[in-house]
């Protein structure tokens, strides 16, 4: 067993540290006040690689795994918890197509997308189906040689600004997650438009808007995948996403971390540093642990994914704790800085909006538990740790 990352993961790490720290910190408050999506940065990260990071080299991608994706999208998350979201929805949406998708479809979107030439989301939740999107009513009817749309999608994170949506719809008449199919739809395809941008609590800096499908004609080859087999492809999908979410989650974690112990040491009361206080330093000592904890989970999950390992599980686990200990983490980071955490000013502010979200979406908290148990009591040869 080794915990020591390969020169190529430490690689990747730093540089994406340096990207973070360069051209995402500096400006992140700003953007989270404004609501400006940075498109032009989003531009700069496909360059370097970093949307399409699982995809192999043939296909455009940058070939470099899931560890060091997560070890990316740490250090995006840590300047930026807002580009993370959005780095983490561009890789997951290159996840559909690399698994489910025929050549002629890789080669018309996917290394567009891995190389960060192209943005791609994943359009699942509807305004009745978020936690249960087997329930989703989307529906897409077989006119011959297209499929014809009709419904909505919301919580779309950078549909606004996506060329490529992921979208899963309703093809047959069964019930429940039976009877679903995925679609690859384009950007400008008659029919199909933005609605709404929602107005968050945090991630402000990420896009989120619905997306209207109106008579929407999808022609027959981009059906992705099976016809019928669109449930398992979003679960598939989000087994990914779940690390993603997770090493955004860590990456907030550490900034919490960092702006406290900085904090600490700086802010004197009763004629000392606070740091020299018990109480504060348990609550760093609380926060480093989690870290390390969210840490091996998340990147065991990512080293299972790159064995071609069973990852369901454990990317829910990684998820489940990682999010939580962001959003503890940001309420003890808040609680160091006393007053001052609670105003706009001070990075925690942000942080704590932030964190709030990674328990909730590509799953909640509950629905993690639920993935989780459900593995735990199918499991009958009691060979869990083996
Ligand atoms: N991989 C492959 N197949 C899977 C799977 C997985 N991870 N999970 C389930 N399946 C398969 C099952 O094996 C089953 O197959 P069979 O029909 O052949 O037996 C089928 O899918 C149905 O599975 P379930 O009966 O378990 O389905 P369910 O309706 O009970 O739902 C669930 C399971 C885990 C609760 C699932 O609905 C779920 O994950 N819900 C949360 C949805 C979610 O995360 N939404 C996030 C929206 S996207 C987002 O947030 C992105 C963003 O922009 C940030």
């Amino acid at each position: 067993m080794s915990f020591q990352l390969t020169a190529e993961q430490k690689m990747v790490r730093l540089m994406a540290r340096d990207f973070a720290r360069k051209e995402l910190e500096p400006a992140a408050a700003k953007r989270d006040k404004e609501e400006i999506f940075p498109m032009d940065v989003v531009k700069k990260m496909g360059e370097l690689g970093l949307l399409g990071m699982m995809v192999p080299i043939e296909y455009g991608g940058a070939g470099a795994g899931a560890v060091s994706y997560c070890l990316a999208l740490q250090e995006i998350a840590y300047s930026c918890a807002s580009t993370a979201v959005t780095m983490s929805v561009a890789n997951l949406s290159t996840e559909p197509l690399l698994k489910f998708g025929d050549e002629k479809q890789k080669a018309k979107y996917l290394i567009g997308l891995a190389q960060g030439e192209k943005l791609g989301c994943f359009a699942l939740t509807e305004p009745g189906a978020g936690s249960d999107p087997g329930s989703l009513s989307i529906k897409a009817e077989d006119k011959g040689d297209y499929y014809l749309i009709n419904g909505t999608k919301i919580f779309i994170t950078h549909g606004q600004y996506a060329d490529v949506v992921n979208l899963i719809a309703r093809t047959g008449p069964e019930k429940g997650s039976k009877g679903l199919s995925a679609f690859i739809v384009e950007k400008g395809t008659k029919g199909f438009s933005i609605g709404s941008r929602e107005d968050k609590m945090g991630l402000r800096a990420s896009n989120t808007v619905e997306l209207l499908f109106n008579d929407c004609m999808v022609p027959k080859e981009n059906l992705l995948g099976k016809l019928g087999a669109g449930f398992k492809i979003a679960m598939t999908a989000l087994d990914s996403g779940r690390i993603g979410i997770a090493s955004q989650a860590l990456g907030i974690t550490r900034a919490c971390l960092d702006e406290s112990i900085k904090y600490a040491k700086e802010r004197k009361q009763f004629g000392k540093t606070i740091s020299s206080f018990e109480a504060i330093q348990w609550m760093i000592a609380d926060m480093a642990t989690g870290i390390e904890a969210a840490n091996l989970l998340t990147l065991s999950a990512a080293w299972r994914k790159d064995q071609g390992m069973p990852f369901t599980k454990e990317a829910s686990m990684a998820k489940l704790f990682a999010s939580e200990l962001a959003n503890k983490s940001a309420y003890l980071a808040l609680q160091i800085h006393g007053g001052y955490g609670y105003l706009k000013d001070f990075k925690v502010e942000r942080l704590y909006r932030d964190a709030r979200a990674t328990s909730i979406y590509e799953g909640t908290s509950e629905i993690q538990r639920l993935v989780i148990a459900r593995d735990l009591l199918k499991d009958q040869n009691n060979e869990r740790y083996d």
